[in-house]
């Protein structure tokens, strides 16, 4: 048996006539680019997340440096995150000008880690008491802002987040590229943070049929500032307040995902009801650890990630085995050459590198079958008893 890792064409098959009916009405409109297919998409997809407004845009990636710009930040700032994602958080802070700060994540739950942000506050930050204002030491540059990464689906924990971020007043963009649907306390991904992101790659659990990605916020300026700088700054046809860049979404992804976005619950339920299976197959297996799924939160599981404790030896087992997987990620941004001017040192973020070194993620996706889970579980099992 053959089990993929992913396979987009069962999802389409399954939605056929609506998404070619999408496609069509797309071309009879002519609305190719940033028309009323993406002001729906957009209303739609603010409304399902529970925010004002949803600025569709290019891509996730964009979507980082877009938020990231109407925020403000830019050169002299530091943005703090986790050295455990994927490389478009950190390219889009250091695309503005701004600096990376890493803080380690949590090895259970793969999201940054609570004690260490209050840490790299506490010990390398000077206050400002009188503008409460955060300067890092080492560089001088002031701390502007943190984004946590809602990795794999699972948010992180926002109320700590925000707590910190009130107190020492940084503002939050939520990377939410893979957590579309994702809850912390019935709050969807993307709304807590004073912004939010979301990435449309095809393979997320809101997928697009090429790239897109949104910027999530319910304050009206924000949403108006980047608005105006996804489409060159300008405020009306030919009339420029600030230069900004051609983010603009494509309209034949938003008609698309906007057909999508009416499944996208039922996709969610479908990973949770796989999750569950794996639970079941795989739970107090030596050598494995599953994800955990924290009780105040609705994990979506954009991945399935199990952590092995001998890796390469259990690739073989599921290449054997004819199943898909891949590794996300095999090495954390600090230890990748792009960021070796930020002077970082294996051995400084032990979690990301434990989790580095043993995540595999399974195949996950929505129209898996029970038999397919029943022979990823049981090839899992063999090699469990096989390091006996
Ligand atoms: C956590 C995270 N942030 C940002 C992105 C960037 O999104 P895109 O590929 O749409 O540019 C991704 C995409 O994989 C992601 O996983």
């Amino acid at each position: 048996m053959q089990v993929p890792y992913l396979d987009l064409k069962r999802q389409y098959l399954t939605i056929k006539d609506e998404i070619n009916s999408a496609i069509q009405s797309t071309i009879d409109s002519c609305a190719f680019v940033a028309g009323d297919k993406v002001k729906k998409f957009e209303e739609n997809f603010a409304a399902y997340c529970g925010a004002k407004y949803a600025i569709g845009v290019s891509c996730g990636t964009s979507a980082l440096y877009v938020a990231l710009r109407t925020l403000g930040i830019g050169k002299g700032d530091i943005v703090i995150t986790v050295p455990y994602t994927f490389i478009a958080t950190i390219e889009a802070i250091t695309m503005t000008g701004a600096r990376p700060v890493f803080v380690d994540i949590e090895k259970d739950s793969y999201n940054i880690s609570i004690g260490k942000l209050r840490e790299y506050i506490k010990k390398s930050c000077a206050r400002n008491a009188s503008n409460n204002t955060l300067r890092d030491k080492q560089t001088s540059l002031k701390v502007r802002a943190i984004i946590p990464v809602h990795l794999y689906g699972q948010m992180a924990d926002m109320d700590d987040i925000m707590e910190i971020a009130q107190e020492h007043n940084l503002l939050v963009l939520e990377d939410a590229a893979q957590a579309h649907g994702a809850a912390y306390k019935n709050q969807k991904a993307g709304t807590i943070g004073q912004i939010g992101i979301f990435s449309f790659y095809p393979s997320k659990n809101l997928g697009a049929f090429g790239q897109g990605g949104a910027v999530l916020t319910s304050d009206e300026r924000l949403a108006k500032s980047a608005r105006q700088f996804i489409n060159h700054g300008q405020t009306g046809k030919y009339d420029y307040e600030f230069e900004g860049w051609n983010f603009k979404m494509d309209g034949f992804q938003a008609a698309i995902l906007d057909v999508k976005l009416k499944h996208l619950d039922a996709w969610n339920r479908a990973r949770q009801k796989n999750a569950e299976q794996y639970r079941a197959l795989l739970s107090g297996l030596d050598g494995i650890v599953l994800p955990d799924n924290m009780p105040d939160r609705d994990h979506v599981y954009h991945l399935y990630v199990i952590w092995s404790k001998d890796r390469p030896s259990l690739q073989g087992y599921l290449k054997q085995g004819g199943i898909g997987f891949t590794v996300a990620y095999p090495i954390p941004l600090h230890m990748q050459s792009a960021y070796r001017y930020l002077g970082y040192v294996r051995g400084d973020f032990p979690n990301a590198e434990k989790c580095a070194e043993g995540v595999i993620a399974l195949p996950i996706f929505p129209e898996l079958t029970e038999k397919e889970i029943g022979h990823v579980g049981a090839t899992i099992n063999a090699w469990v008893q096989s390091t006996k």
